[in-house]
């Protein structure tokens, strides 16, 4: 694949063409601002901490569901992604008052929401990326209802998955900006997912985490980021069991039965059984595979089955 001309200088990253129709280069740089860009600063490492880890984020939030424009890590700070038609709202979902929420709120920082609060913002650097209304997109006609509806709700589910996913690493994920794109038609999830866009505290100390260290000359910046990087690229300790349970064959299964009844009654004439059990998931840490299995296995005899009645199966990922 082929590097082209230079499509578009942001303050954080660079979009190149490729050879590759409908793709582009985003290539992450250290310079950082703050403050639309009254503050200026390098962050030595940062292009490659912010390409890397937009790398897993946006291959975990895939693996989730979420469709984004990600395709590949094609060096440490370039990420090859598919070129969208951006939509200039950003869209910010909060757990916990920070910044301009506690102002605005009268809050103190670091309060908890009752539940995740989204906003919205114009990305627009003109008029200092002013907070919007619904009324106020649609006035500007920056997305449509529906967009906007698709855009909020994507956001509030990338938050269901990234909270676990950063406390798993030690780390409270306080608020988030995503920005999103038409391609085809169809919205992905583009930009990237970083300490650049993101507030992460210590779940332990409270430590601050991502670029309010760059705001508030609060130092050990570089530190940080790699810091964050290596509790991200974390593989998550632990082992994923699942346990099949079912009625043995000639147990009596009165579920089962009335289900069977049910589907004849309703065409269903070639069914000849059916036997309703269920389906349990559970999650070990500190436990090789091979013991994973043989502990499962015992919680079945003494609690998930009933050894006399049902037949169970496990499986250990
Ligand atoms: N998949 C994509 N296709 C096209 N553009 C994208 C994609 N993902 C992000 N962008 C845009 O790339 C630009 C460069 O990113 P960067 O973060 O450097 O810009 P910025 O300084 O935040 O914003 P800007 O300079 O546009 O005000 C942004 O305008 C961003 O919206
Ligand atoms: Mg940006």
């Amino acid at each position: 694949m082929e590097k082209r001309e230079l499509i578009y200088e942001g303050k954080a990253k660079r979009v190149y063409a490729t050879d590759q129709p409908g793709q582009v280069i985003q290539e992450f740089k250290d310079e950082a601002t703050a403050f639309d860009g009254k503050k200026r600063g390098v962050i030595a490492g940062k292009g490659k901490v912010n390409a890397q880890m937009s790398d897993i984020i946006f291959r975990y939030l895939e693996k989730h569901g979420i469709h984004t424009h990600h395709v590949k890590l094609i060096s440490e700070n370039e990420l090859l992604t598919w070129w969208l038609e951006m939509i200039p709202v950003e869209i910010i979902v909060r757990n916990y008052a920070a910044g301009s929420l506690a102002k605005r709120l009268g809050y103190p920082e670091r309060t908890e929401m009752k539940s995740p609060i989204v906003e919205y913002y114009y990305k627009n650097d003109e008029l200092g990326d002013p907070m919007l209304a619904r009324e106020h997109i649609r006035e500007l006609g920056l997305a449509s209802d529906e967009q906007l509806d698709e855009m909020t709700s994507i956001a509030l589910r990338v938050n269901e998955i990234l909270r676990p996913f950063f406390e798993a690493r030690g780390i409270i994920l306080a608020d988030f900006k995503l920005e999103f794109g038409l391609r085809e038609g169809r919205i992905l999830l583009g930009d990237e997912f970083s300490p650049d866009v993101c507030r992460l505290w210590d779940a332990e100390t409270g430590e601050i985490m991502d670029k309010d260290r760059f705001r508030r000359d609060l130092g050990k910046v570089e530190e940080t980021y790699a810091e964050v990087l290596r509790r991200v690229s974390e593989e998550q300790a632990g082992v994923a069991a699942s346990v099949y349970v079912s009625p043995k064959k000639g147990v009596l299964d009165p579920a089962g039965q009335a289900t069977l009844g049910a589907l004849k009654s309703l065409g269903y004439e070639e069914v000849r059984e059916v036997r309703i059990g269920k389906y349990i998931t559970l999650r070990l840490e500190g436990v090789e595979a091979d013991k994973a299995e043989e502990r499962v296995r015992e919680m079945c005899e003494r609690l998930l089955a009933n050894p006399i009645i049902e037949d169970y199966r496990v499986e250990i990922d």
